[in-house]
């Protein structure tokens, strides 16, 4: 033992605060010598039946605790909130932040000296990284791991984005209700989260990338046993992380965060992602921006999965998972030290892809250039962001009259109104979805496609709003513009009939209004009153900033590494 550990302030003691910490302790059976000295590792449970992307996390943590018992330290599980994207309202979003505090204290408050993350769906990974990062103690991830692909009707079928396909068909006509219901019990047949490169296998993905969890963490179904020995693996490493004093802020470089950001580009990552890596970069001091996606620009989309592609999780996996698209990336990889303490290109070494139809090489890539495009302009003066891989390439320049919908409420009375002024080169505008204004900034800016032209074959438009939308989603859809309609951002003062103008190739999204007529609209603008009014979701309104900053609280920006000194009794 070099270091002397945190948890000596709860169990070295030998005077009545020890004898309460330890006696409690000894109540569940553990005996006088797991209290010697060694590593207490934490086990940050987000399990949870009503989160059933994580539903698989208690038994993983039993995979992490005999690795941690094996290398000789104390493991101790731990439920935090957990967030069940396909089953929060109004959205999992809101309480991200949420989780983060209740990660963060816990983990401050508790005798612990590292800590493995368990989690999964999408909020979940960047709510405990966020918690995690603040507090600063050896922190490593285990994944859920995806479900296994779904299957109906002898096909493949994939998380959320057959969801949105399949809605589409039933309004066009082409799809029985029947049918449309019985492929429920198909798309998801184990435990896991969606097996699409939905935002939870990105957030996976770009975590491996970072390095803050072991090789292969990504995409190892959640039911493969190999995944149960990567638990017990990372339960070995968390130890040792602990004797090297390897943190948070040793692993979460600028250089970790632009492997992310290439990462994310090559896999046809969520667009969710962006929120969530600003967010954790502010809690760590990393200077980044939605400038530094612009790295991502130039990378060529590798991974063929859904929604970018055809392939599924398990696919990516068999070809080779994170470790190949590592190894493609080459030298563009930035220098960077990884839970393992060595270089992330270690992760490369050796790799091999199995299938190179799933993982493309950089000299035969699914799209030359697939990172987000950060676009700006008078109508998103903090900045927008779209998503090239899942849109339509005649779409990314484009000018035509904006449909303004006011609320989400207005778009879903009206989305399906047989006289409902648009053409297929309209740019539908939603309003009142951004952090403060929903709040919690939903996955709602994919809106449908307007009855009428569904069936009349259209399947994509431009749509612009201040919401986020699901990394299983498709389509040139216009998302997070900031400053949101609720903070006052120009997008309030849309109104149907005005032009508006994108080019992602330039990064523009104009509102083709003169200046004095916004004035004139502004001086008019008046804010609607908030939809929640007390307890969390309150402060959560009034503190949250935008999305270009990651839709943090903003007095959770930052991390407090200081020892707690006081003592409960
Ligand atoms: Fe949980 Fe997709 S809904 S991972
Ligand atoms: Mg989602």
């Amino acid at each position: 033992m070099t270091n002397e550990k945190r948890n000596r302030g709860w169990y070295g003691k030998l005077d009545k605060d020890g004898f309460i910490h330890r006696s409690w302790m000894k109540n569940q059976g553990f005996p006088d010598h797991v209290f010697d000295g060694r590593p207490v590792i934490g086990i940050c449970n987000t399990w949870s039946e009503l989160t059933p992307c994580n539903s698989g996390l208690r038994d993983l943590a039993e995979g992490v605790k005999r690795g941690v018992w094996e290398a000789g330290g104390f493991p101790v599980e731990f439920p935090v909130m957990s967030l069940g994207e396909t089953q929060m309202k109004p959205t999992a979003m809101l309480f991200r932040n949420l989780l983060a505090m209740d990660v963060e204290e816990s983990i401050r408050a508790y005798g612990m000296d590292g800590v493995v993350l368990l989690g999964g769906c999408d909020k979940t990974t960047p709510g405990q990284l966020m918690g995690a990062a603040s507090v600063d103690l050896p922190s490593i991830v285990v994944s859920s791991g995806p479900m296994l692909n779904g299957k109906w009707k002898g096909q493949d079928i994939g998380s959320g984005t057959d969801v949105w396909k399949f809605s589409e068909q039933v309004r066009a006509g082409e799809m029985t209700l029947q049918d449309f219901m019985n492929a429920e019990s198909g798309m998801s047949r184990s435990k896991g989260v969606c097996m699409t490169m939905g935002t939870a296998s990105t957030m996976a993905s770009l975590v491996e990338a970072m390095g803050m969890s072991l090789p292969t963490n990504a995409a190892l179904p959640a039911v493969d046993a190999r995944r149960m020995a990567l638990a017990h693996m990372t339960g070995k490493r968390i130890v040792e992380m602990v004797e090297e004093d390897l943190k948070p802020s040793d692993i979460l470089t600028k250089e970790a965060f632009e492997n992310a950001i290439m990462t994310n580009a090559a896999v046809g990552g969520s667009t969710n992602a962006v929120v969530h890596l600003l967010a954790l970069a502010g809690r760590v001091g990393v200077d980044l921006s939605l400038k530094d996606f612009e790295l991502g620009g130039e990378i060529p989309l590798l991974v063929n999965c859904m929604p970018s592609g055809k392939y599924l999780m398990e696919d990516f996996c068999y070809a080779g998972g994170v470790p190949v698209v590592l190894k493609e990336l080459g030298d563009r990889l930035r220098s960077a030290t990884t839970c393992l303490g060595g270089d992330i290109s270690v992760y490369a070494d050796g790799a091999e892809c199995y299938n190179d139809d799933v993982i493309r090489s950089m000299e035969n890539p699914l799209k030359p250039a697939a990172g987000l495009r950060v676009l700006r302009g008078n109508l998103a003066p903090n900045g927008a962001i779209v998503k090239p891989s899942a849109a339509t390439d005649a779409l990314l320049e484009h000018e035509a009259e904006a449909f303004v919908f006011e609320s989400i409420e207005d778009l879903k009375a009206n989305i399906d109104n047989e006289d409902l002024p648009v053409t297929p080169d309209t740019i539908l505008v939603l309003k009142g979805c951004g952090p403060k204004g929903y709040p919690g900034m939903p996955e709602v800016g994919n809106m449908p496609i307007p009855g009428k032209l569904v069936k009349q074959g259209v399947r994509d438009m431009i749509r612009v709003s201040d919401a986020r939308m699901s990394g299983t989603a498709y389509g040139t859809v216009i998302l997070h513009v900031s400053p949101e309609a609720n903070a006052g951002g120009t997008l309030a003062l849309v109104k149907t009939g005005d032009r508006i103008r994108v080019s992602a190739s330039k990064g523009e999204l104009e509102l083709l209004v003169d200046e004095a007529e916004l004035e004139a609209r502004r001086a008019a603008w008046e804010p609607e009153p908030p939809h929640y009014t007390r307890g969390y979701a309150k402060m959560y309104i009034d503190h949250v900033l935008q999305a270009d900053k990651g839709a943090d609280l903003d007095f959770l920006v930052g991390k407090d590494t200081r020892p707690v000194t006081r003592e409960s009794h």
